[in-house]
């Protein structure tokens, strides 16, 4: 079914454009099943049977930009705006390494400034020296120079998601202004590699007007740009925001409804999933908290089909309303220890083990350097 008669266990396969296209759109069941096992025999090889967990700390969602899809985005005047001090930020992450996590990751929106760099690296530093985590950041593009010193705080691995491998479809999802290029997003990532941080990107599927070709073209895109994590997952509308309005009318005009859609957006994904682990092998692959949006059991579902890593939130639960990138971000009245034992048994259900205390790198970025 991928253009070969046999397949061993385990083998990754450079499949092309046209191929991946194919496998995004195949009807088949069986060559769809095929397709999971298959990636879940080549997760199996590089991850051996281990999922780990990075501890999500939402320490702002204070954000310059006005991206067309987000909850959070500047213009959202009913958001009520936060940032953590770094005592609440210190508190979750000793937190998350009693819980030996293994590892971290610091989202906000975007913000620029030497005094937001400087509280930063204190914070990424403080945490290297009282504890055993690694350290992920997202915060965003930011220039070269503030890179190199959240690089020097200690922070080592950097999630900057390109939304889609197509210049023309981000413009069509962000406000055209010079805050928003496709460019400087690429070159940030780019920028990111060179200063030896463990890259990772990822898009968002079902975003209106994207088209299967799109999609097979992030694929190609990851390999050729030679990422080490991925992290991707369904767009999911969010009300009032540009992209929702797009999605309804969208829907509207091709008479589907919105559950179809959001099942094929979920379906979507998780064949992206199992196909970037089929033709990239060692790379980590998020099961991130969107699929878990549209299903209670998507997390797990993409577990199955080629993801190796999960984000347990620990952004305390009356913070976390404020943290809506979308409409129905689930566990928003979890707590951090709810969080904790609900994916422990969420792992479990796929038939995996967590890599406790483990910092978890992507195999990828040892062969890469
Ligand atoms: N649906 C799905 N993902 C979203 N993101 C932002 N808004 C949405 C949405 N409505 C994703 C983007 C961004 C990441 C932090 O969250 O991909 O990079
Ligand atoms: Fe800000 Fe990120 Fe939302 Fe864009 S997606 S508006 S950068 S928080």
């Amino acid at each position: 079914y991928l253009g070969r008669d046999w397949l061993e266990a385990g083998e990754v396969v450079a499949l092309d454009a046209p191929q991946l296209e194919s496998l995004l759109v195949e009807k088949d069941p069986r060559v769809v099943r095929a397709l999971y096992v298959h990636a879940d025999s080549v997760c199996e090889r590089f991850c051996k049977g281990k999922v780990h967990f990075r501890g999500l700390i939402e320490f702002s969602n204070v954000c310059r930009k006005n991206c067309g899809y987000c909850g959070i985005r500047k213009r959202m005047a009913n958001v009520k705006r936060y940032a953590m001090s770094k005592d609440e930020i210190l508190k979750l992450a000793r937190w998350a390494d009693d819980q030996r996590y293994g590892s971290i990751m610091m989202q906000s929106g975007e913000l620029l400034g030497e005094e937001r760099l400087r509280f930063l690296c204190d914070v990424i530093r403080t945490i290297r020296r009282e504890t055993d985590l690694g350290v992920a950041l997202s915060v965003g593009e930011l220039p070269n120079a503030h890179y190199r010193a959240l690089k020097d705080a200690g922070a080592h691995r950097y999630l900057l998601r390109i939304e889609t491998s197509n210049p023309e479809l981000y413009a069509r999802i962000h406000p055209r202004d010079d805050l928003h290029r496709w460019e400087t997003r690429y070159h940030c990532i780019k920028q990111l590699q060179k200063l030896g941080f463990q890259v990772g990107t990822g898009v968002m599927i079902g975003l209106p007007t994207q088209t299967a070709s799109d999609l097979a073209r992030d694929l190609v895109w990851f390999r050729d740009e030679d990422v080490d994590m991925i992290g991707m997952g369904p767009y999911v509308y969010e009300p009032n925001t540009p992209v929702g309005d797009m999605w309804l009318e969208d829907l509207r005009d091709k008479g589907i409804d919105r559950d179809a859609r959001k099942a094929e957006a979920f379906e979507l994904s998780t064949r992206m999933t199992a196909l970037a682990r089929l033709t990239m092998g060692d790379v980590n692959i998020a099961a991130t908290t969107a699929l878990q949006a549209i299903r209670p059991d998507g997390r797990e579902i993409a577990l199955r089909r080629g993801a190796n890593i999960l984000m347990p939130i620990l952004t305390p639960p009356e913070t976390r309303e404020h943290y809506q990138l979308y409409e129905g971000k689930p566990c928003l009245d979890e707590t951090a220890t709810q969080c904790r034992s609900c994916l422990k048994l969420r792992v479990r259900i796929a038939g995996k083990e967590i890599g406790w205390g483990e910092w978890g790198d992507p195999v990828h970025y040892h062969h890469r350097n």
